[in-house]
């Protein structure tokens, strides 16, 4: 078969399935152009056909992947903890681009409206774009993705979901995505002090594109509880409880948050401290 006969599923396996992270975002990036391609009308449609995706993706040697408790803290006020953090960060936006492409490929059987395939292939082209920019970040700080150790397990949401596509949605875009809202500010004061401005860009660039992957969460979670008559925030608790590990972690950036479409009654309720508690213990 020719690649370009390709569906949009297999294509999504095809990332799944490459390892280097160069090498897997230009084919994510690849795919990406081509979809939007056919969907202009500009090349033949692509199907969404079905595949099935590898439990684990594809992943470099490098990284070495330890336990999060085992990878070394380093403070941020230093370059080596600067390296360190943008490391993570890198390591983050690896595994997103998979998260995107497993979500395609993973539930394909399911029919959607081809609006969901059109948000998640734009937003698995952005974390492909994502990664990209931190490993520049990176290379320009004379350190490469793969230099320092990563946190393993973090495929775990995946796997957890892998049967459920509402859980998928509820825990990775609405619980991961969201957290992801909650501390780049943070981070980009970091670079800022740093004096390191290329960073403090790729950081917004993240920070702003971010928004929307939470808003397509919410919105295609929405449609799910629609068609199954389900009350979303009900729905979207019952979810989290199952399937994430742990209470959300306050403070909330309730401004984004609220701009991605997720209103403060879907998280508080499952945060470690949460407002009620709060009231009363003081
Ligand atoms: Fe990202
Ligand atoms: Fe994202």
């Amino acid at each position: 078969m020719m690649p370009d006969d390709l569906s949009l599923a297999e294509r999504a396996a095809q990332v799944l399935t490459t390892a280097d992270g160069r090498e897997k975002t230009a084919l994510s990036r690849h795919h990406a152009a081509e979809w939007f391609a056919a969907r202009r009308g500009d090349r033949a449609p692509i199907a969404i056909g079905t595949a099935t995706p590898p439990l684990h993706p594809a992943r470099p040697d490098r990284p070495e992947l330890l336990s999060p408790r085992d990878v070394p803290r380093r403070r941020p006020g230093s370059r080596p903890g600067q390296i360190a953090l943008l490391h993570a960060v890198g390591h983050i936006e690896l595994n997103a681009v998979d998260l995107h492409w497993d979500i395609i490929a993973r539930f394909s059987h399911v029919e959607m409206p081809v609006g969901f395939y059109d948000d998640w292939v734009k937003a698995a082209d952005e974390e492909s774009n994502h990664f990209n920019l931190i490993c520049e970040c990176l290379e320009g700080l004379d350190s490469h993705y793969g230099a320092l150790p990563a946190h393993a397990g973090m495929w775990r949401a995946a796997e957890d979901t892998a049967q459920d596509f509402m859980g998928r949605l509820a825990v990775v875009p609405m619980v991961l995505e969201a957290r992801g809202l909650d501390v780049t500010p943070g981070m980009i004061d970091i670079f800022r002090k740093a004096k390191l401005p290329e960073v403090v860009a790729a950081l917004k660039v993240i920070y702003a594109e971010e928004v929307g992957h939470v808003a397509y969460g919410s919105k295609w979670f929405h449609f799910l509880c629609g068609r199954h008559n389900l009350d979303p925030k009900d729905e979207f608790h019952r979810l989290v409880r199952t399937y994430f590990h742990g209470a959300l972690k306050p403070p909330f950036n309730e401004e984004k948050r609220a701009e991605a479409g997720l209103p403060p009654d879907f998280y508080w309720p499952l945060a470690e401290d949460p407002i009620g508690d709060r009231g009363t213990s003081r």
